[in-house]
């Protein structure tokens, strides 16, 4: 089954072609960070304006890619449109949304509602010969810009969330991190790069995010699978007020700074996961999102891996950010349960992993 991917959540307009879930035959994202560098973050109107002018575009771009690549003669040979339906920029999603229904409409194919955050744990199987369902029972942790959960597959398209961040998602963190450095944006590919120049030892305290049993905002979560990166943040700014005052910080003093904080995030990330592990049954920790670029979460991770003896999956680069390739993907395991009426997706700006709206 070749599927036509679209994803337009938050500020990549992209599409992608896919076969059997697996099989990437094109994959075009186009990325608006030039756009909202100069805001220090994502605006959504900017975004879902970008999304309206380029969207037609990347589609078209993506038919054409898999055909030249010879994996489709043509438009005719797609058998159905996936979208991210949710969680997203409500405006955002909207835009593709409404171009997967007209793709769908002019081609008498179904489309199928794709959640965003269920795909970034297919994004492993991607140009794989692996077969999700081999790796089941697994743990799914998801490390994105919007999103720091812990999620329970007892099988391949069942989700449940076991743990989360209470406020700022980890790539969130690093990219408040690097607006209050003047890094630029985003920040996690910044603060990484200038850690990984910083030669250890005497690093600073800063918080480790984990919050307090009891605090209502688990909502039924425990603690210990749950994190919090907003005091992290705050912790950062009073250090930088406290050793500059107003004077900006020393370029030389910027990579100890940049090494602690991405120290404080990523072992709390290993603790949440190593104590998810334990308690559930696992054959294997399946890792997906844009944080899961950085080296040393990957490399924490792959010890947490190791010690608990199960098997560790992550993204090739490419696919670690946002795609339409995984959404493409997934679509191939999820297309009977957000079934095929087309016309009646609507976007649903906060939903969960693992929830469905119908
Ligand atoms: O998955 P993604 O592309 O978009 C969302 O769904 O949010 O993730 C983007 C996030 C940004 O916050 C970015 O700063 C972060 O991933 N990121 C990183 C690295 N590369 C990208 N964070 C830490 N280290 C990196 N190397
Ligand atoms: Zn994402």
């Amino acid at each position: 089954m070749t599927i036509l991917g679209i994803e337009s959540s938050c500020d990549e307009t992209a599409c992608a072609v896919v076969r059997d879930g697996t099989e990437v035959l094109s994959s075009v994202v186009y990325t608006q960070i030039k756009l909202h560098k100069p805001w220090g973050g994502v605006v959504p109107e900017i975004a879902s304006r970008a999304h309206v002018e380029k969207i037609s575009g990347v589609i078209a771009e993506a038919v054409e890619e898999a055909v030249r690549g010879g994996g489709i003669a043509g438009k005719g040979d797609i058998d159905a449109v996936a979208v991210t339906y949710a969680p997203g920029l409500a405006p955002a999603l909207l835009v593709g949304l409404n171009a997967a229904k007209g793709f769908a409409l002019a081609a008498d194919i179904p489309v199928f509602g794709i959640n965003h955050i269920e795909a970034h744990l297919h994004t492993p199987f991607l140009e794989t010969d692996m077969r999700p369902e081999d790796f089941m029972p697994a743990l799914g942790l998801v490390v994105s810009g919007g999103h720091t959960s812990w999620i329970d597959m007892p099988e391949y398209g069942k989700y449940e969330i076991i743990g989360q961040t209470l406020d700022d998602a980890a790539g969130e963190a690093f990219d408040k991190a690097a607006k209050l450095l003047g890094l630029g944006y985003p920040g996690g590919p910044v603060v990484d790069r200038e850690a990984n120049a910083y030669g250890g030892g005497d690093y600073i305290a800063f918080p480790k995010g984990r919050p307090k049993p009891g605090t209502a905002a688990l909502a039924g979560l425990e603690a210990d699978l749950c994190t919090s990166f907003s005091g992290l943040k705050t912790s950062l700014l009073n250090h930088v007020k406290n050793a500059y005052g107003d004077a900006s910080v020393p370029a030389g003093d910027i990579p100890r700074i940049c090494a602690s904080y991405r120290k404080a995030i990523v072992e709390v990330i290993a603790e949440r996961t190593a104590t998810a592990l334990k308690r559930r049954r696992c054959r294997a920790l399946i890792v997906g999102g844009g944080v899961s670029l950085n080296g040393a979460l990957r490399s924490a991770l792959a010890t947490v891996a190791a010690e608990a003896g199960v098997k560790l999956l992550t993204a090739q680069p490419k696919y670690c950010g946002d795609n339409a390739a995984m959404i493409a993907g997934l679509a191939y395991w999820r297309r009977n349960v957000t079934g095929d009426a087309a016309l009646s997706i609507d976007v649903h700006p906060s939903l969960d992993a693992g929830t469905s709206p119908v």
